[in-house]
């Protein structure tokens, strides 16, 4: 029977799926959200080297805006291993079936006694379309690309990531956003393209991206107001090399 949660591996003890970073960062693990993750969400959500360089996130971050957020991404995360289980029984021969989402994206650091914490997230989305400057045509194009079915390669992707700080400048992210592309979006999403906006400025971020193989688009001004200040972003892409994947 085809394995169709392939390549996540499970957690003998707590049944939960997860992928593990490659060496150095073994015992980084990305996992599905889980309830109980709110107040380390706070801790970090309310961290302005965190916040002060994402957008869309409530200042202060509360614990109702952490509550609705880990219901909202662990409901993601449940509906993709479910419908996943129950194509394990529609499709035993295969083949793997395309998903929307990731069921996997919170860090977590595993300590030597077994238990882990948690040290960041990292996830797909579709794309905001926020290098579109009229307002009218953003919405049409996210309404068109949020309607795509799972799998269809002209679905226009972003990503979102965050780190605990005491966790930044060791690779680790780098890492992580490697391994989501390669262990799961572009084989069990079917992610073709992918389009970042980070801050001017957010180097590191960048660096992420850039060593990826993403290209930096330079700076991209769509007059976006963050916490009441005007902020320029600067464009990432990333497509998916057909001769380098298909020959
Ligand atoms: C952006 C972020 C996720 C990077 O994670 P990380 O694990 O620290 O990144 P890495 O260690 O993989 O570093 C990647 C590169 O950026 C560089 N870098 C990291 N932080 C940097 C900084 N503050 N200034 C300059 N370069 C930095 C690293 O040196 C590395 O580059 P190199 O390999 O050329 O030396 C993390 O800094 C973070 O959570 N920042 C706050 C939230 C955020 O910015 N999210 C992204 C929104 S678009």
């Amino acid at each position: 029977m085809v394995y169709q949660l392939h390549p996540l591996e499970i957690n003998p003890k707590t049944g939960e799926p997860f992928l593990r970073l490659a060496a150095p960062h073994k015992n980084i693990i990305l996992t599905p959200p889980r309830q109980g993750d709110q107040s380390v969400l706070i801790q970090h959500m309310n961290d302005p080297a965190i916040y002060g360089w994402m957008k869309r996130l409530p200042t202060p971050y509360l614990p109702e805006h952490a509550d609705f957020w880990i219901q909202f991404v662990k409901e993601e995360s449940d509906t993709t291993l479910e419908y996943l289980r129950k194509s394990a029984e529609d499709f035993p021969n295969g083949p793997l079936q395309f998903v929307g989402a990731s069921p996997v994206r919170h860090l977590r650091e595993v300590k030597e006694d077994g238990t882990d914490v948690l040290i960041g997230d990292v996830n797909f989305r579709r794309s905001p379309f926020e290098e579109v400057l009229d307002e009218v045509e953003r919405k049409r194009l996210q309404e068109d690309n949020a309607k795509k079915q799972a799998g269809d390669p002209t679905i226009q992707y972003a990503i979102g990531d965050w780190l605990a700080v005491t966790h930044h400048g060791r690779g680790i992210m780098t890492a992580a956003v490697g391994l989501l592309m390669t262990a799961w979006g572009i084989p069990r999403m079917g992610v073709r393209h992918v389009v970042v906006h980070t801050f001017a400025g957010n180097i590191g971020s960048n660096r992420v991206f850039e060593k990826n193989g993403f290209v930096n688009r330079g700076p991209s001004n769509n007059g976006i107001i963050v916490r009441g200040e005007k902020k320029v972003l600067t464009l990432l892409d990333w497509k998916y090399d057909l001769d380098e994947n298909e020959t």
